[in-house]
C-alpha cells in the first residue's frame, strides 16, 4: 500500500481489505479509545496510535462499501513525545481489549480524554465546555485499582480477557489494572471448564469473592451471588452498603466517595428538601442525599434491578425518609421506553403509560446515574417537569451526557458546573458529573 493523502476528502479509492498495512498521520483522538486517520478517501479508526503521530497500521475491519475501517498501529515511524512503553506485557495491537491507553503517559491520558469530552459537547450540545479530567484520590499511576473484573473462559477452560471487538479470549496470568487482590485469587491459573467467566470483587471491606458463572442456560447457584460490603469514606459522606457480587458497584476503590463529593458538592441539599436519586443502584447517592436533607427531607429512589434494590432497601433501612422504588426510570415517569426491536417490544407496545403513584410531582434536587445509554430526552424532559432547582449528571459516557445536556438546554436549564474523572485509567472512559441548575 502506498502511503496517503492526508487532506483526501473524497469518494473512497481502491480497496481496502483486512490485513491491508497501510501508513498513515495521526489525527485526533474521538470517543471509543482511537484516533482519527485518513487514507485514500477513508476514515480510519486506529488504535494504538497518538495524534500527531506517523504510523504503520493494520487493517482489522473494512466492509465493502463502507467509508471507514479499523486499524491497530503496528509500526511507529514518527512518535509523539507523549508515548511510554505500555506497562502490561498484554497490551497492544491484537491482543488484550481492555485497555486503549497503555502506550500514553498517564497525564496525556487524560488530556485525551478532556479532548473527547469537549469534543462531544461540542458536536452535540453546541457547547464549548472547559473540563479537566482530574485523578481520582489515591491513583498513583492508573494501576492496580480495578475491584472488580469480569474474566472470559476459552475452549480449554483458561480463564483470560477479551480482544478488542471479538469473542476471542486471550488468557493472561495477570492484569496490571486489576486490583493486587484479584490476581492473588489465584483465579487466573485454574481451569473453569463449565464456566463462561469468572467474576471476582475485591471489595473495600472484607476478603475478595470469586464468582464462577456457569455456561449459558445454567443458574448462578441456589442462593444467588454473595454480597460485600462496600465502605465509603468521602469528605461529605460516609456509609456502609451492601452489594451483590455481581450487581453494579463502581469499580474504582476511590471512584464512588469522590463522586458522591461531587453531587452533594454541586447540588448543596438542604433540610428539608424533597431530593430524587434516579438509577439509584444500592442507594450510594439516596443515602447522602438523605443525611443531607434530614429527617424532615424526602428521598425517592428508582431502580430497576431487583437484587440492586433489595440491597438498597437493607443499606437504607435506617434512613426513613428514603422511599426506593424498583421500577424502570421511564416506567415510574409514565413515558415510552425507548423504541427496540426484539423482544419484548410487542409488551412495551401494549404497556399502559402510567406514571408511579409515589413519585414526587416536584422536586428540589435530583441526581441522575444512568447507563451508557444516557437518561434520554423523554426522562429529561419528566425530570425537568419536576422543576427541580438543581441536577446533578453522573454520567460514564461523555456522548450521552452531551446529548442529554441539549436536552436540559433545551428546557431553560444551564450547563453550570462540569467535572471529570480518570475513574478508568489506561482505559478510553471517562465518567463526568454535570449540575444543570434552572
Ligand atoms: C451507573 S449505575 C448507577 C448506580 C448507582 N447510582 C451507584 O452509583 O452505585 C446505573 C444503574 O441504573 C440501573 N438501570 C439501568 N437501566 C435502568 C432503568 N431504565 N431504570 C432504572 N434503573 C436502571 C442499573 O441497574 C444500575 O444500577
Amino acid at each position: 500500500m502506498t502511503p496517503n493523502h492526508p487532506d483526501a476528502e473524497g469518494q473512497p479509492t481502491g480497496q481496502v481489505e483486512v490485513g491491508d498495512v497501510v501508513e498513515v498521520e495521526v489525527g485526533p483522538v474521538a470517543h471509543g479509545g482511537f484516533c482519527i486517520a485518513r487514507y485514500e478517501g477513508r476514515v480510519v479508526f486506529l488504535r494504538h496510535a497518538l495524534p500527531g503521530e506517523r504510523v504503520r497500521a493494520v487493517v482489522t475491519e473494512a466492509k465493502e462499501g463502507q467509508r471507514f475501517v479499523r486499524a491497530d498501529a503496528v509500526e511507529v515511524l514518527v512518535a509523539s513525545d507523549h508515548r511510554v512503553q505500555p506497562p502490561c506485557r498484554f497490551a497492544g495491537p491484537g491482543l488484550c481489549g481492555g485497555c486503549d491507553f497503555q502506550h500514553v503517559e498517564l497525564g496525556h491520558q487524560r488530556e485525551l480524554k478532556a479532548a473527547v469530552v469537549r469534543e462531544q459537547f461540542s458536536r452535540l450540545a453546541h457547547l464549548d465546555v472547559d473540563v479537566v479530567v482530574e485523578p481520582v484520590p489515591g491513583d498513583v499511576d492508573g494501576l492496580g485499582w480495578r475491584t472488580r473484573v469480569e474474566f472470559a473462559v476459552d475452549e480449554s477452560g483458561r480463564a483470560g480477557l477479551r480482544r478488542h471487538r471479538s469473542h476471542s479470549v486471550l488468557p493472561v496470568d495477570t492484569c496490571l489494572i486489576a486490583d493486587d487482590r484479584v490476581v492473588a485469587t489465584g483465579v487466573l491459573g485454574r481451569d473453569w471448564s463449565g464456566s463462561q467467566a469468572v467474576d471476582v470483587v475485591a471489595p473495600s471491606t472484607g476478603e475478595p469473592v470469586v464468582v464462577p458463572v456457569p455456561a449459558a442456560g445454567a443458574a448462578v447457584g441456589e442462593d444467588g451471588p454473595p454480597t460485600v460490603v462496600e465502605h465509603v469514606a468521602g469528605h461529605r459522606f460516609t456509609g456502609d452498603f451492601q452489594v451483590s457480587a455481581r450487581g453494579f458497584w463502581q469499580v474504582h476503590p476511590g471512584a464512588a466517595a469522590t463522586f458522591v463529593d461531587a453531587a452533594l458538592e454541586a447540588l448543596a441539599p438542604r433540610e428539608g428538601e424533597t431530593a430524587l436519586d434516579l438509577y439509584s443502584g444500592v442507594g450510594l447517592f439516596a443515602a447522602a442525599l438523605a443525611e443531607s436533607v434530614g429527617p424532615g427531607g424526602k428521598v425517592v429512589a428508582v431502580e430497576s434491578d431487583g437484587d440492586a434494590v433489595a440491597a438498597a432497601a437493607a443499606n437504607l433501612a435506617a434512613r426513613p425518609s428514603v422511599l426506593a422504588l424498583r421500577a424502570r426510570v421511564d416506567d415510574a415517569f409514565g413515558v415510552a421506553r425507548p423504541k427496540r426491536s426484539g423482544p419484548g417490544s410487542r409488551a412495551q407496545r401494549s404497556r399502559k403509560l402510567r406514571r408511579h403513584p409515589l413519585l414526587p410531582l416536584r422536586a428540589d434536587v435530583v441526581v441522575l446515574d444512568p447507563p451508557r445509554t444516557g437518561a434520554g430526552k423523554d426522562v429529561v424532559a419528566q425530570v425537568v417537569a419536576l422543576e427541580p432547582r438543581a441536577v446533578a449528571y453522573v454520567a460514564c459516557d461523555p456522548a450521552a451526557l452531551a446529548r442529554d445536556t441539549a436536552s436540559f438546554l433545551e428546557a431553560g436549564y444551564r450547563l453550570s458546573g462540569l467535572r471529570a474523572f480518570d475513574a478508568f485509567p489506561m482505559t478510553h472512559h471517562v465518567e463526568c458529573v454535570a449540575l444543570f441548575e434552572r
